[in-house]
């Protein structure tokens, strides 16, 4: 049975990302999908230092998490036009772990100018790790969040087709 892993990445204690993955994980649970949720917030990552951070048991805990999954869900902040330094931080501790993971993105940004924010982040997976990643990202404004969690019915549907897109493309290509 395929395995499927939300990552939240936000370190904001009210991070609207987190709302997002949330509601991903939701789904993936109803469609009762062995499915498992990481927060990074609470993990006590260190930074990548391309020596020291590879033996942090955070760092290793993360890494095993990555690779036992099929499909991969990152809910990540947009912070200066591209994903957050956390987000980064996690690919630059985990790399290989991330080979041949199909890969969807929720994106909770300040403003809509900042939709390609993602693009980057997700060559980056593509090309050094041949990730698959999903046509189709969640993408969401401020304004649609409350302080405990999203309130718009399109946004949620998005989240939830990319949650349904992410078991179908892994259905197929797990085999
Ligand atoms: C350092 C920083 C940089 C940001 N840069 C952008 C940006 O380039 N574009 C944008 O639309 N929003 C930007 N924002 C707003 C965040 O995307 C927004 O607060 C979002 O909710 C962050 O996700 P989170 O709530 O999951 O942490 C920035 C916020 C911070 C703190």
């Amino acid at each position: 049975m395929a395995k499927y892993l939300v990552i939240s990445s936000s370190g904001n204690p009210s991070s609207n990302s987190r709302k997002m993955g949330r509601i991903a994980f939701q789904y993936l649970q109803k469609a009762r999908t062995d499915c498992s949720w990481l927060d990074l917030a609470e993990m006590g990552l260190p930074l990548c230092d391309a020596d020291a951070c590879y033996a942090h048991p955070s760092a290793k805990r993360l890494s095993t998490a990555v690779k036992a999954a099929d499909g991969v869900i990152v809910a990540a902040p947009v912070y200066n036009y591209d994903v957050s330094a956390s987000a980064k931080n996690m690919i630059e501790l985990t790399g290989s772990a991330w080979e041949d993971k199909i890969v969807g993105f929720l994106c909770a940004s300040g403003g809509m100018s900042s939709y390609m924010s993602v693009m980057a982040y997700a060559n980056s997976l593509m090309l050094d790790f041949r990730c698959v990643i999903l046509p189709r990202f969640a993408y969401a404004t401020g304004d649609v969040f409350d302080d405990v969690t999203l309130n718009d019915a399109k946004i949620i549907q998005r989240i939830e087709q990319v949650s349904a897109e992410l078991i179908r493309f892994t259905e197929v290509l797990r085999g």
